[in-house]
């Protein structure tokens, strides 16, 4: 049978099949794998859209690793995401002499009193052991500028900037043929990473996994589309099949990020207790909050999050409070209890009831897409200028 047909302008700018691009996601925490995997990147990119490695959570090293990876598995377009929030990328690369990893343990003795005492007071209750994780001082997350220069060399196709403006790196970036996108929560962040001179805009509505805003997809779509014109835009938060997909293209988005449903995919790094979670969950079992991060992130409900709504401490900045999290998640891990661990995830959760390969989810993406665009909509909506 001949491949379904859907194209729009994003095709062309990325030379890719289908407008589909998996989202770059990192982990959820310190210690666990990436959930965009260089295995997910080929995956999606072969089938014809484009994967993002998720960068965040690597050492500068690790990610070129990863990318010369992907430049050996596939010769397809793909793309690279980092977090590049303002104070990091101001504050400037540091540089680490010595062991470039502290264990867990060790990192809690700098977090203030109040957070030490508070996790060592629920370890004491709970009966917890130490935390087994380790923090790599040299990520990506540390050395900001280390990592773009390093995607710049290796002339990745697509990097993408998943908090922060990247327009301080659009003139390299441009010069070496790498295309810049950035995403948005809102409309104001979408009109201002569109004037710093990013090729694309992902606008991420409040119903995604990971850091998410507080305006829902349907509303901030179409608004983020006016105030980034021209530089088109993409549709993320709460995709999971063809009829999010229809939805987005019918309110002017040129292509998808998707990312809750290629995580819960054969090629996703997510743990198979965090696959379930999300297999399990329904519309109304994400939470968000400034549990994991510090910034508003959207995980799957569990026990961690009511523990620390009823704790009283405030939220550290990012990414004090990600080695805060960790630690606990550490520990909750290696006591086995499931129940007070849970992925970044977004609210299509719901929606996903099967973990399929990568190439499967796009495959069936698109022939929905195409059948509600060719045949459903015009047999069931009538319309004439
Ligand atoms: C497990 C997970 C990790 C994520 N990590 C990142 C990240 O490192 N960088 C980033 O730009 N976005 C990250 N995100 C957000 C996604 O890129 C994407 O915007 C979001 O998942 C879209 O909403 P959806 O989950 O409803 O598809 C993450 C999302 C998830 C589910």
């Amino acid at each position: 049978m001949a491949r379904p047909i859907l194209r729009t302008k994003l095709c062309d700018m990325l030379g890719i099949e289908y407008p589909i691009l998996s989202a770059g996601m990192g982990p959820s925490l310190v210690g666990e794998k990436t959930g965009a995997t260089v295995e997910l990147v080929v995956a999606v990119s072969e089938a014809g859209g484009l994967g993002v490695l998720g960068a965040a959570g690597y050492t500068v090293d690790e990610m070129r690793d990863a990318i010369l990876e992907i430049k050996k598995l596939t010769d397809k377009p793909y793309g690279v995401d980092l977090l590049l929030p303002s104070q990091t990328v101001s504050a400037g690369d540091q540089e680490f002499k010595g062991p470039q990893e502290i264990s867990l343990t060790e990192v809690l003795k700098t977090l203030p009193k109040a957070h030490y005492d508070w996790i060592m007071k629920i370890k004491e209750e709970m009966g917890l052991p130490d935390s087994e994780g380790s923090f790599k001082l040299g990520s990506t997350a540390m050395r900001p500028h280390a990592a773009v220069r390093v995607c710049i060399e290796e002339k990745i196709p697509l990097f993408c900037a998943g908090l922060g403006n990247p327009g301080f790196m659009v003139p390299d970036a441009h010069a070496a043929g790498v295309k810049v996108l950035g995403i948005s929560g809102n409309t104001r962040n979408a009109g201002k990473i569109a004037k710093s001179g990013a090729d694309l805009v992902v606008a991420q509505g409040h119903e995604g996994g990971g850091h998410t805003g507080r305006i829902g997809s349907v509303a901030l779509w179409p608004q983020a589309i006016d105030a980034a014109f021209p530089t088109p835009v993409l549709a993320a938060g709460g995709i999971g099949d063809g009829r999010g997909i229809a939805a987005a293209l019918a309110v002017g988005c040129i292509g998808v990020w998707v990312g809750t449903r290629f995580l819960a995919s054969v090629e996703g790094g997510a743990l198979d207790v965090q696959k379930d979670a999300i297999l399990k969950a329904t519309d109304e079992d994400t939470r968000r909050s400034y549990l994991y991060t510090g910034k508003t992130s959207r995980a799957t409900y569990n026990h961690f999050h009511d523990l620390w709504e009823n704790s009283g401490l405030e939220p550290l900045g990012f990414p004090t409070q990600v080695l805060f999290a960790s630690a606990m998640v550490g520990m909750f891990t290696k006591a086995d209890e499931r129940e007070y661990i849970g992925p970044f995830a977004g609210q299509v959760s719901g929606l996903i009831k099967e973990i399929k390969p990568a190439a499967r989810i796009l495959e069936d993406m698109v022939e929905e897409t195409v059948d509600i665009l060719s045949r459903k909509l015009p047999e069931s909506v009538i319309a004439k200028a």
